[in-house]
């Protein structure tokens, strides 16, 4: 059934708390390197301020030890968000001392205050229901715009909505978005629907691959996990990185994925993990010792591109190879640039696949690309939020 959105509450004279995804990634510096979430969050917030209500923004950023840890301030996201709604943002020194209670209680219609850390206080990590009280406690209305969130059951995103009891709880236009996306493509695929799936470990996408295998037409294999495939085959993977323990989990996708299941036919190898040492490209399984695979080849990368063009849906999730380090990009540009140029639904998977699209400058030729790392991986394992179930129907 549909949840509600903020779009379906009235928020005229009413303070609304946001739970939002602001966990951007920081340079050494502090400053903020890809603020893609803070963006994403705005058509949600200016719904609200346009509408005569004020904002309660709320968030985590990266992963204190339950105190506060001036590393992981907000207070650079609320900057951030004032530049980019050009207009003031007030910050709270605290989550719910006495600075955000005094804060709260001044707000008025039109106003934006930031919180600091939900993680500063331990009650974050732990659900605790009094501290999700006193959150509940600053706002009439609850909304969840934090989808890269959405797969945590932290006190923000499940105990404070539960404290709101019968007052609205809704969600955002990017939690919205970002599950219709991700359940269509899944529910109802234009097929062919293929999915491109990479990145270090198999261990990490072992359920999304199962799951994928039953509902797309084929699943292409790129990065280093394709070497623990190449191992489970009996191949020859030299010093690439593997996971053997893995090995018999790599042979059971095998077997049950027979055709669908493509894995790399050639590799661009190193003698070693650096851009500087000598490189050529061998076929897949045969790996000399010395050498190691850092991505898929140009036949496996034409290949993909290849059947990518003719699908309907597609959906990427992972590099191809060490996508930071040039030149074993070259796959990961290839396979982005095949999606850019397709008239497919293409989704792209929050994490490095969404930052190598953006950093092509392919954002835009693409239907959706993610917000969330471990929430859309959890989507295309086909798992369901508590922290969305909980939300009022519509
Ligand atoms: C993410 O970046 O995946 C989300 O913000 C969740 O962060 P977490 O993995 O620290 O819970």
């Amino acid at each position: 059934m549909a949840k509600k959105t903020i779009a379906d509450v009235d928020v005229n004279g009413k303070k609304v708390f946001i739970r939002v995804d602001f966990n951007v990634p920081l340079d050494d510096a502090g400053k903020i390197t890809d603020d893609r979430r803070i963006e994403m969050a705005i058509p949600t917030i200016e719904s609200v301020l346009t509408r005569g209500g004020s904002v309660i923004l709320a968030s985590h950023l990266g992963r204190p030890k339950d105190a506060p840890d001036p590393k992981y301030t907000m207070k650079p996201t609320a900057v951030r968000l004032a530049e980019l709604l050009k207009r003031p943002v007030q910050f709270a020194a605290d989550t719910v001392g006495s600075d955000a209670k005094g804060k709260v209680a001044e707000l008025k219609a039109g106003e934006i205050l930031v919180l600091e850390n939900l993680r500063f206080q331990a009650g974050e990590k732990n659900g605790d229901e009094t501290f999700a009280k006193e959150l509940a406690s600053f706002a009439d209305i609850y909304v969840n715009d934090a989808f890269g969130t959405c797969h945590r059951t932290d006190a923000s995103m499940y105990a404070v909505p539960k404290a709101f009891g019968s007052r609205p709880k809704v969600c955002g236009f990017l939690v919205e978005k970002e599950i219709k996306y991700l359940n269509n493509a899944i529910a109802e695929p234009k097929r062919p629907f293929v999915a491109i799936i990479g990145g270090k470990k198999v261990s990490d996408k072992i359920l999304v691959i199962k799951n994928l295998l039953n509902i797309c037409d084929n699943v292409l294999i790129g990065g280093a996990m394709a070497y623990t495939f190449s191992l489970a085959k009996g191949e020859q993977v030299g010093d690439s990185f593997i996971e053997p323990d893995k090995v018999d989990l790599a042979k059971e996708l095998l077997s049950v994925g027979g055709d669908k299941l493509r894995l790399p036919v050639d590799t661009h190898v190193s003698d070693k993990f650096g851009a500087d040492g000598n490189k050529k490209i061998v076929k897949s399984g045969s790996i000399e010792n010395g050498w190691q695979g850092l991505d898929i080849g140009p036949e496996t990368a034409n290949l993909y591109a290849g059947i990518v063009k003719a699908a309907k849906t597609v959906v990427w999730n992972g590099p191809m190879g060490v996508s930071e380090m040039p030149p074993f990009d070259e796959g990961t540009k290839i396979i982005a640039q095949a999606i850019a140029d397709s008239s497919s639904i293409s989704i792209i998977g929050g994490g490095d696949s969404a930052a190598a699209i953006q950093q092509l400058g392919f954002a835009d030729k693409v239907s959706h690309v993610s917000t969330g790392g471990g929430a859309s991986l959890e989507m295309l394992e086909g798992k369901k939020f508590e922290s969305v179930a909980i939300l009022d129907e519509k």
